[in-house]
């Protein structure tokens, strides 16, 4: 039986992939920290949920100490563990923020991937790390912390994957377009929020909803990315990266130099040239 480590098991994305997983007879270690999701999850067959917190090394320790109860190899560890996040970069808690998302998404999979070498070693397996749109189109206003920490892991997992090479360990990074998960929902939550506090960008953000609506209510069904996980795990030859759902917008962001994507954003909120928002609150 295939074995695999699956953080994020317990959210929108990770949750279907594990369903999935579970009836094609992997044996699936589903970490997360929501016990009520957990204990959905060990009804599967193959399932075994474990409690474990990404940003704390100890706690991903006592998983693996679990998780040697069954087994001493992995044909696979998936990161999905992430979180989102839409603020400011330089008002309200945007530091916090800003370090709680490095820490799980990025500081997170480095942990678990460290972690775990030795049980992939003796497994032949290989690592999926999860990126997102976000870590290789243009970066959108007040979505800087998310795209800082996709930005990184695909920096991250570009290395990881020039290293472990040299023992034989493919690593794959796995980049959605915008699902309709929890993850998603929140951002709007959060807009408010910033929409509510923010000392200067009031106009802006209030022109930006349109966009940020359109992208929301154009998010595909979480299912779409399961196959594409699939094939990531099960593929004889894995490709190094495996993309879907990016909308022709981003995909069309990606190619434009960045002066105009800058301009763009400008004209799309009907912002003035070299007019700063503060001066026109003046
Ligand atoms: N949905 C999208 O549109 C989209 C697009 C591109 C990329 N992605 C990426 O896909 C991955 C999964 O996202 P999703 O949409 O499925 O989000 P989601 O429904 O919000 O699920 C997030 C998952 O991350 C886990 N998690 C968060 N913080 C954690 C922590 N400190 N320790 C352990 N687990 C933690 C959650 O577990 P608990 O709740 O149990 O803590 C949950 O299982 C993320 O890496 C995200 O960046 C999503």
């Amino acid at each position: 039986m295939k074995t695999v480590f699956f953080t994020g098991a317990t959210g929108g994305l990770g949750e279907l992939c594990v369903r999935t997983l579970s009836k094609r007879g992997w044996q699936v270690f589903a970490v997360g920290t929501n016990r009520e999701k957990l204990g959905e999850l060990e009804q599967l067959p193959h399932v075994i949920p474990l409690h474990a917190n990404v940003r704390d090394m100890n706690s991903l320790k006592a998983a693996k100490e679990n998780l040697l109860e069954y087994t001493n190899r992995l044909d696979a560890v998936v990161n999905f563990a992430g979180i989102s996040g839409f603020s400011s970069l330089v008002e309200g808690e945007a530091i916090s923020l800003m370090e709680r998302l490095i820490d799980i998404n990025v500081l997170g999979t480095a942990r678990v991937n460290a972690l775990m070498i030795d049980l992939l070693e003796r497994g032949q397996g290989r690592i999926i790390n999860c990126s997102s749109t976000a870590g290789w189109v243009a970066s959108q206003p007040f979505a800087g912390a998310y795209c800082a920490s996709k930005r990184a892991i695909e920096a991250y997992n570009d290395s990881l994957r020039r290293e472990l090479m040299f023992i034989g360990i493919p690593v794959i990074k796995i980049q959605p377009g915008a699902y309709q998960t929890k993850l998603l929902s929140g951002i709007a939550d959060e807009y408010l929020k910033t929409l509510k506090s923010t000392t200067r960008y009031q106009t802006v953000l209030r022109r930006l909803k349109f966009m940020m609506d359109k992208v929301l209510s154009a998010a595909g069904d979480p299912q779409e990315l399961v196959d594409t996980v699939i094939k990531a795990l099960e593929d004889k030859h894995p490709r190094l990266k495996y993309r879907k759902g990016t909308g022709f917008l981003m995909y069309l962001m990606s190619v434009l130099p960045s002066r105009l994507v800058d301009w763009g954003y400008r004209t799309l909120l009907k912002y003035p040239w070299g007019k700063h928002e503060h001066k026109e609150r003046l």
